[in-house]
């Protein structure tokens, strides 16, 4: 037994406090996380931006499905020791692996055989993101990336670059608006 959902919950509530918080992630993005690591049978997932752990926890009861392990950074300490604090709690520390770092100078920490990413950081930093990230992927891997609808006026540079880089990919408007990347097999 875990406390994944219960904890899960509070995190959600406690997020809510936008001055404290940056957003957490929406409903239908929560369900498509879980059904692509599912349907991947994903079992190393990198995340960067962990926050407070609401988004992990997602991912952490997708991974019981597939014996999986989560490797998730953040940068800010404080919310580092929240996401430590949450993850004791909901009972699933041997799952993840959190580490306090920036990406992508701390990308190098992450092992390589990535099955699935998780890009819910400083949007600017996406490319970086990306370019820090792909030789860690295994073949057939996908990337989700966050707020590309709400957060166009920055993610547009990201979106030219995939198109010169002939990268496949598809937008999906549904909570923030998000990038599904292709890594071919
Ligand atoms: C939108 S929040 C993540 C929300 C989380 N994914 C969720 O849904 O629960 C973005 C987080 O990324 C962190 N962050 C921003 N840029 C970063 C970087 N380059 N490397 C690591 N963490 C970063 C911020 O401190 C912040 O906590």
């Amino acid at each position: 037994m875990n406390r994944i959902k219960e904890v899960r919950d509070q995190v959600y509530k406690m997020s809510q406090d936008k001055e404290k918080w940056q957003n957490p992630i929406g409903q239908e993005t929560a369900k498509l996380l879980c059904n692509l690591i599912n349907e991947l049978n994903a079992k190393k997932v990198l995340e960067i931006g962990t926050s407070a752990g609401y988004s992990g926890l997602w991912i952490i009861e997708a991974l019981l499905k597939t014996d999986g392990h989560l490797f998730t950074i953040e940068s800010n300490k404080e919310r580092y020791a929240t996401n430590t604090k949450n993850f004791e709690k909901a009972e699933v520390t041997h799952m993840v692996t959190n580490v306090l770092g920036h990406a992508p100078e701390d990308l190098p920490a992450i092992p390589k055989g990535i099955d699935f990413a998780f890009f819910d950081a400083t949007k600017r930093e996406t490319i970086s993101f990306l370019e820090g990230t792909w030789e860690k992927l295994n073949p057939g891997a996908k990337i989700l990336v966050d707020n590309v609808d709400s957060h166009i006026d920055k993610m547009q540079e990201f979106i030219d670059y995939l198109d010169e880089h002939n990268y496949q990919y598809k937008r999906i408007h549904i909570d923030a608006g998000l990038i599904l990347i292709d890594k071919p097999s």
